[in-house]
């Protein structure tokens, strides 16, 4: 019998493009529906785009959600289209009506569909809220206390997809990425954060100077690939207990780490952060996450510490814009 096709909506952003080679590599059938396909950027992380089902499409639309799922034959979704924190702090109507209702859309492409499991990437802001006197680590038991729209809206889809799944009988995984991710996609609608260090790692590339806003304290932060990683072994693996995982590193960096990195890669670098004002109303104190329940049910471990994934990051922005 033929595989069973993956959806991956948002398939040709950072997460998705990783995973979508990841999937391929293993010998999965992705789909990827995108409404602005990065052919690029996928061939830079290794996808042979012949070979893979491209659809651009939205996820406001229905009824070409469902033909992509139908004609595909696929069983599974991977949901990552959304907009990121800063832009729906920008345009929160806009970011509502992609992250919530667009993910409602996929419940409900799902049952009607038979799709028997959605995997969505929630985030590490959704419990920022909680973070305070006491809570010495960060594992799946803190209460969700989301400090913003973006976080409020990836908190909605958690008790929705919950709530979906128990009705309708599909499975609903959870992912919640626990750090700020970064890697090698376009940065135009991303966090000032993922921009920055982008900016940090061209500048080194180029072998030019650069002065970089950087408002943050130490955080984890999380690279694109391991993120992917995480995602694909969920939808991978055949069973597991839980429904909800942390998918981090546990590694608190510090702007001053990031620095200290690109030169190790790209000796000679000049790069200096400049401290300025965190666009987002989020602590400036964070605390690394527990990301066990996922190592022992998924089999995910990190690759990616920040010295590593620079390398790699370097490697990749260097293809992709003929550095
Ligand atoms: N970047 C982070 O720091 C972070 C942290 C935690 C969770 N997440 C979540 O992980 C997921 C993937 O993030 P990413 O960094 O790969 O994002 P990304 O911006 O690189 O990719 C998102 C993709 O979605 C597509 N898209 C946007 N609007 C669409 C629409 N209307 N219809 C169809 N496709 C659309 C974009 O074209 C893009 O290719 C997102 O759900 C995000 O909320 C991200």
């Amino acid at each position: 019998m033929a595989k069973k096709g993956i959806l991956v909506t948002g398939g040709s952003g950072l997460v998705g493009a990783y995973a979508v080679q990841m999937l391929m590599e293993r010998g999965e059938r992705p789909v990827i529906f995108d409404v602005a396909l990065n052919e690029r950027l996928l061939s830079a992380v290794g996808v042979d785009t012949s070979k893979v089902t491209l659809i651009r499409g939205d996820m406001a639309d229905m009824p070409a959600l469902i033909s992509a799922i139908r004609d595909n034959d696929c069983d599974q979704i991977i949901h990552l289209a959304a907009f990121l924190g800063e832009e729906v702090q920008r345009r929160p109507y806009s970011g509502v009506r992609l992250n919530f209702m667009g993910t409602i859309n996929v419940f409900e492409a799902a049952r009607l569909e038979n799709v028997k499991r959605v995997v969505f990437p929630s985030s590490g802001t959704v419990y920022l809220g909680s973070l305070g006197e006491g809570v010495k680590q960060i594992d799946e038991n803190i209460p969700m206390n989301p400090p913003s729209v973006y976080a409020a809206t990836k908190a909605s889809c958690e008790f929705m997809g919950r709530a979906y799944a128990k009705r309708y009988g599909f499975e609903f995984i959870c992912l919640r990425y626990t750090g700020g991710l970064y890697g090698p996609s376009p940065a135009a609608l991303k966090a000032t954060r993922e921009i920055a260090i982008q900016q940090m790692v061209r500048a080194a590339v180029k072998g030019e100077a650069a002065k970089i806003s950087w408002p943050y304290g130490p955080a984890e932060i999380l690279y694109g690939k391991d993120a992917a990683k995480g995602t694909v072994l969920a939808v991978c693996k055949d069973k597991f207990k839980d429904t909800l995982f942390h998918i981090g590193n546990a590694d608190m960096v510090s702007g001053e780490d990031i620095v200290k990195a690109i030169r190790q890669n790209f000796p000679g670098s000049n790069i200096e952060i400049v401290k300025t004002t965190n666009p987002m109303p989020y602590p400036d104190s964070r605390l690394s996450s527990d990301f066990s329940r996922a190592k022992e049910q998924l089999g995910y471990e990190p690759d990616y510490p920040i010295d590593k994934a620079v390398a790699d990051y370097g490697a990749t922005l260097k293809k992709l814009e003929n550095l």
